[in-house]
């Protein structure tokens, strides 16, 4: 069997290599600079967070909440927060992506979708709800590490999502997050984790960067 699996494997992979396969994930970049001109209308906007809300996240708990931040007036009160990095004013859309702490408050009404659905059952969603609450209700800790977890996938989506459309994107970590809270009125608990700019790329970007070998980040058990 296992002779099976390796033979499949490898006829896969001689079969990627012949139409020069790509993952979507080897084509994309970080990019810093942008077609300035490039504008994206808002159902793309829109959709592009549609499918970044297709991320897993624990229990379903959807503890995310983006604001596109895409109008030139909304791109100069962020600009300075995110200390003059052009790629603000210049990509057609930052989004600010934002992890969400209480997210477990409302986990039973979250889930009741699943529930209609006949997804998951009532008893899977008071168990989980009581699990989430268990763990969330007494530490800072799991809140903010669940906040910054589910943000994080959710961001990912969204850029692969952007390549996926054609599109270019970065991710930013550099921002004044209580800044940004406080000016464009964040819900009080909601951690800024990230920006992710998307757009169209302009000229002079670099290429991925080399990753580290596989042997120096894996250990297969
Ligand atoms: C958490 C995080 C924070 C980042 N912050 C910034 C930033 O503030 N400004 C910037 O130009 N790039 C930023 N980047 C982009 C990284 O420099 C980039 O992803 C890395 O160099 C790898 O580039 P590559 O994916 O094109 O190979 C950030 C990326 C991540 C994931």
């Amino acid at each position: 069997m296992s002779e099976l699996i390796a033979n499949m494997t490898t006829t896969n992979t001689s079969q990627a290599s012949q139409a020069h396969f790509e993952s979507i994930l080897e084509q994309r970049t970080s990019i810093g600079r942008y077609d300035a001109s490039a504008q994206l209308d808002e159902e793309m906007v829109n959709e592009l967070v549609r499918l970044a809300c297709l991320a897993p996240s624990a229990f379903n708990l959807q503890n995310w909440a983006f604001v596109a931040v895409h109008s030139n007036a909304a791109k100069q009160r962020l600009y300075p927060l995110a200390f003059e990095q052009p790629q603000v004013l210049d990509a057609a859309v930052t989004y600010i992506v934002s992890g969400r702490m209480q997210g477990y408050k409302e986990l039973n009404t979250t889930l009741q979708a699943s529930v209609d659905a006949k997804i998951i059952s009532e008893g899977v969603q008071k168990t989980w709800v009581e699990m989430a609450s268990q763990t969330h209700q007494e530490s800072d800790q799991a809140r903010r590490d669940e906040a910054i977890r589910s943000a994080s996938l959710a961001a990912m989506s969204l850029m692969v999502a952007a390549q996926e459309k054609g599109l270019a994107s970065g991710a930013m970590g550099g921002f004044d997050a209580q800044a940004v809270k406080a000016e464009f009125a964040l819900e009080e608990d909601s951690l800024p984790v990230i920006l992710i700019t998307v757009g169209v790329a302009g000229e002079g970007n670099w290429p991925q960067k080399v990753r580290k070998p596989l042997a120096q980040v894996l250990r297969t058990l």
